[in-house]
């Protein structure tokens, strides 16, 4: 039995998502565009992780948890919607969080603001957030450990989900995404372009759409050792599923170029893609993921990377476009 059969899932998201033509970037690039609507799952207001969270939270019902508990960047979207799936199921939600957490050395540049955005919705939705001075994805990781062991001292159940929710579960997500996009347009797309980051969208749309489209991610953090962890999860995910293939590192078509001064740093090409996106199309992106995307997309096509059918699918973000610092 392959995993689609297997998992329990609850319905958070409102499924399929609209898939549409861009037509004004498609005549201004001379290069067909549509768009996978993932901003208007829906479920807390939108975004890619809904998907993840109907496979999750039934998980963590599974085991009993009374708590969950995660890490992000202060403004990050998936403890927006995990909240709110928490918040649903009386699961106490905990997430440990940076302004601007990094690899490597310190990013010079400006964040998004620290108090409104995915930060007031996490009030809203009761998330219990544990702020810390900005350092490493590895310190991060580690300060969550420390917070899961603690909540599990004082008597808690605690269920850990990994940062974006990128565990074979969240894989297996996408792969559906994926097996869903071809259902609606039959007559299928050169190249799938999506904002990666924590990797669970990528692995899952590449899996999923193995033999039909390329899928092109565009880096929101600059990590090249990223992939390793892609095919690390791309494996896991193959061998609770049959029917799928892992995908080697090399199979990976993650574009690293795109990510500015740093994760979760805002930089005027993001910005000024936005607002041009805005002003032909009527539609937002967001500034840390598929702000970077749509910069990379246009980037690729002039350079004739990309060719052909072109879906970019669109993950959200959205509430953090109110915590654009200096928009002009
Ligand atoms: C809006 C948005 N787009 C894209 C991503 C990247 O997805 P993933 O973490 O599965 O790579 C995230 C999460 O990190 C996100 O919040």
């Amino acid at each position: 039995m392959g995993l689609e059969d297997s998992p329990p899932r609850i319905n958070l998201c409102c499924l399929p998502t609209p898939i549409h033509r861009l037509d004004r970037l498609t005549d201004k690039l001379r290069t067909e565009i549509w768009i996978k609507r993932d901003d208007l799952t829906g479920f807390a207001l939108g975004g890619n992780k809904g998907r993840k969270l109907e496979y999750l939270i039934p998980d963590a019902l599974k085991c009993g948890a009374n708590a969950i508990v995660t890490c992000g960047a202060l403004q990050s979207n998936f403890v927006r919607q995990l909240g709110a799936a928490c918040s649903m199921f009386g699961i106490e939600c905990h997430a440990c969080v940076m302004s601007l957490p990094f690899e490597g050395d310190p990013p010079s540049g400006e964040g998004l603001s620290q108090d409104s955005g995915n930060v007031l919705l996490d009030k809203v939705f009761n998330v219990k957030l544990y702020k810390y001075p900005d350092g490493t994805w590895d310190e991060l990781y580690s300060l969550t450990d420390n917070l899961a062991h603690d909540l599990e001292k004082a008597g808690k159940t605690v269920y850990k989900v990994p940062i974006g929710g990128s565990s074979t579960l969240g894989a297996h997500s996408f792969v559906l995404a994926a097996r869903e996009a071809m259902a609606q347009i039959p007559t299928g797309f050169d190249y799938v372009v999506s904002p990666s980051s924590s990797g669970s969208t990528q692995v899952g749309l590449h899996m999923g759409f193995a033999g039909q489209s390329k899928v092109v991610g565009i880096a929101a953090d600059p990590e090249p050792d990223l992939v390793q962890d892609f095919a690390d999860l791309s494996r896991k995910v193959a061998e609770q599923d049959q029917e799928l293939k892992a995908v080697e590192v090399h199979e990976f078509d993650l574009r690293l170029g795109y990510v500015g001064k740093g994760y979760s740093v805002l930089d005027d090409k993001t910005l000024s893609v936005i607002q041009m996106v805005a002003r032909e199309e009527g539609l937002l992106l967001d500034p840390v993921y598929s702000g970077k995307a749509m910069v990379g997309l246009l980037d690729l096509i002039s350079k004739k990377e990309l060719e052909g059918r072109i879906l970019f699918w669109h993950t959200g973000g959205i509430p953090t476009v109110f915590s654009i610092q200096g928009w002009q």
